[in-house]
């Protein structure tokens, strides 16, 4: 397994591997976002097909109330491995290691993440990578799903950070 930052050619390969359900790529919105420079996209391979993905957020957590409790704190964001018979194997937490790794090529000492209330198995997951609980926040985000209806959601989370040793 390797884990790269995410090219323009990548794109088809996990729309192709890992798509989401609207018409709209997730992913082309994502790499968007990192060619505007707002995050770093890092994809897992495995035998040469995308297995992971997640994002670091290097403006932070979009709730203000979170970046004001942890100023100048990224996040990691959008982290998923698919399919999920490949879970439980160290993907999910090579992408977090990878991703904390940029945080200290910039010379940042603390990196967060948000999880929902409702996921205990990815929340375990975090505590055993380090992670302390920061503040309970609302994540709004909105997604389009398979009938191109954009879905707006708002989900009960805590906001989890970790300092750099
Ligand atoms: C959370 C996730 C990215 C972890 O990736 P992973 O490659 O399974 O992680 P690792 O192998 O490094 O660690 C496995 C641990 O992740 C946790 N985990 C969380 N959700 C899981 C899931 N759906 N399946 C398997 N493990 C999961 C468990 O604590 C697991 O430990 P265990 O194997 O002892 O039960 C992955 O399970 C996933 O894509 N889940 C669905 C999307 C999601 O919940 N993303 C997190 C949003 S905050």
């Amino acid at each position: 397994m390797e884990i790269t930052a995410c090219t323009a050619a990548d794109v088809a390969l996990l729309d192709r591997y890992m798509g989401s359900p609207g018409r709209t790529s997730f992913h082309a919105r994502r790499f968007a976002r990192q060619e505007a420079g707002e995050c770093t996209c890092l994809v897992a391979w495995l035998d040469g097909r995308p297995v992971g993905h997640t994002e670091m957020r290097w403006i932070g957590c979009a709730d203000a109330d979170v970046r004001a409790a942890r100023p100048g704190c990224p996040e990691i964001g959008g982290l998923a491995v698919w399919p999920e018979e490949l879970r439980s194997r160290g993907i999910g937490t090579a992408l977090v290691r990878a991703a904390e790794g940029l945080a200290r090529e910039r010379g940042l000492n603390v990196v967060g993440i948000g999880v929902a209330k409702d996921n205990p198995r990815a929340a375990a997951l975090y505590a055993r990578l380090g992670y302390r609980s920061l503040t309970d926040y609302l994540d709004r985000y909105s997604y389009e799903d398979a009938d191109g209806t954009i879905r707006e959601c708002v989900d009960p989370c805590t906001f989890l950070v970790r300092d750099l040793p």
